[in-house]
């Protein structure tokens, strides 16, 4: 299955002499093709992964990072293989409510080949489902995930060789995969890590990133420490501002800019990135959580009222729930018991595709990926769309 990494972009043009030669030395049987394409794109693209909890490693108060395994006793014998950035959803279910989340796995994706993911969740204040987690997931465990997603990973047709990343917090993980692909020359691009962490005792995977720092020189890593008292080697601080990224961007050479930590983050260093005027295509966004909060955004219209009701259709049923404008659709209707299928919970992968029948929406500008054709045909995305008015819509039954 590493082999696939072979057919990205240009490399797949240099297969095609080797295939012709394979081609011509075949026998004349015909092959069971559609059993092997079809068995292959099982592997690849499981429905959903059953896993057991092999190892929990705490990583201060807050975090953990859980290594999973295939639990051959429940079906899944052999994990899918992913490219370094891509998520995993986990499927829980809390008081009888099943819920989703997604977790970058951070692991490198040679690991996978030998039957390892390893997620790393921080516990979020408040939050539903990494509370959930930090109580529930012990060693043995089962735990019920979808393959692979997402498109936060490096595209060689799109992105320049070399690479700015700035990570936030927890946003380290798909970074962290990233930078074990590189050392493992399962990816071919040069890291320069800006990682920003509260002081230096917090910094996530220090010793792992100083590792792979020594072991390859594609990587190289940078702590920018927001509220660190003392001054500490080959650190940063403050925050990462344009002038931070020039610093140690390369000159006269084109870079890519992938970000990925929380949404106070992004709203920081967005305007900074402004002040560089780098092409579109070179700035990419992981979206690594819910949004929140969207009255705070420039575009939110006035006079939205604080609470609407939505009326939901679901198959031959319809439902009626209250809630605030504060609340993404999704959010609202989870609360008023109504289970909405998601992955990506941030409008991207387009799982949670429902019809708006009645009424408007808001959209954050970072959250709309809707195409043409959903805005000709009615589609939203209810996990990235915000209530202005009373709504009425046409919701997927959960599986
Ligand atoms: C692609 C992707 C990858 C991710 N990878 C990781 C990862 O590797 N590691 C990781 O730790 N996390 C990751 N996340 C985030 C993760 O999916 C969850 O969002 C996170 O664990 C919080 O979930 P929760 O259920 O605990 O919190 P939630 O219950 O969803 O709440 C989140 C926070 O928002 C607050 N909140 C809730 N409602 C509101 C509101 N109306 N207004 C303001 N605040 C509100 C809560 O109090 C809480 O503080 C990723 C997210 C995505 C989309
Ligand atoms: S869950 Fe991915 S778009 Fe809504």
């Amino acid at each position: 299955m590493a082999n696939l990494k072979k057919l990205k972009g240009l490399k797949f043009i240099k297969m095609l002499p080797d295939r012709q030669a394979r081609f011509e030395s075949a026998k004349a049987e015909v092959p069971s093709f559609s059993d092997n394409a079809t068995a292959l794109a099982r592997a690849l693209h499981p429905k959903c992964q059953h896993l057991k909890i092999a190892q929990v490693i705490e990583r201060g108060e807050d975090c953990k990072s859980f290594v999973l395994v295939p639990d051959a006793e429940k079906g899944t014998t052999q994990l899918a293989y992913f490219g370094a950035g891509k998520y995993l959803t986990v499927f829980e279910e809390i008081e009888g409510m099943p819920v989703t989340r997604a977790y970058s796995i951070s692991s490198s994706p040679k690991d996978s080949l030998e039957g390892r993911y390893v997620l790393t969740i921080k516990l979020v204040e408040g939050g539903l489902v990494s509370r959930f987690i930090f109580d529930n997931w012990t060693v043995g465990r089962a735990v019920k995930a979808s393959a692979p997603a997402g498109n936060f990973e490096y595209q060689e047709l799109r992105d320049a060789k070399k690479v700015i990343c700035i990570a936030g917090g927890s946003g380290i993980t798909p970074f962290l995969s990233m930078a074990n692909a590189i050392a493992d020359g399962d990816e071919d691009f040069s890291m320069t890590l800006l990682y920003g962490s509260r002081n230096y005792e917090n910094i996530l995977f220090r010793d792992e990133l100083a590792e792979l720092e020594k072991k390859c020189d594609k990587i190289k890593v940078i702590h920018v420490l927001s509220a660190e008292d003392k001054e500490i080697e080959g650190t940063e601080k403050g925050f990462i501002t344009a002038e931070l990224i020039k610093k140690y961007a390369p000159e006269n050479e084109e870079y890519s800019v992938f970000l990925c930590g929380p949404q106070q983050m992004y709203e920081f260093v967005d305007k900074e990135l402004e002040k560089l005027n780098l092409p579109k295509k070179f700035i990419r966004h992981e979206m690594f959580g819910e949004f929140h909060n969207p009255a705070s955004q420039e575009d939110y219209p006035q006079g939205v009222p604080e609470k609407v009701k939505i009326t939901v259709k679901c198959q031959d049923e319809t439902f009626t729930v209250e809630g605030s404008t504060g609340d993404s659709v999704v959010q609202i209707l989870e609360k008023g018991k109504i289970a909405v299928p998601t992955r990506c919970r941030s409008g991207e992968c387009g799982f949670c595709h429902s019809h708006l029948l009645s009424g408007k929406i808001y959209v954050p500008e970072k959250l709309e990926f809707r195409r043409l054709a959903d805005y000709k045909f009615d589609c939203f995305h209810p996990c990235s769309s915000f209530p202005l008015t009373d709504l009425e819509i046409e919701i997927p039954a959960a599986k």
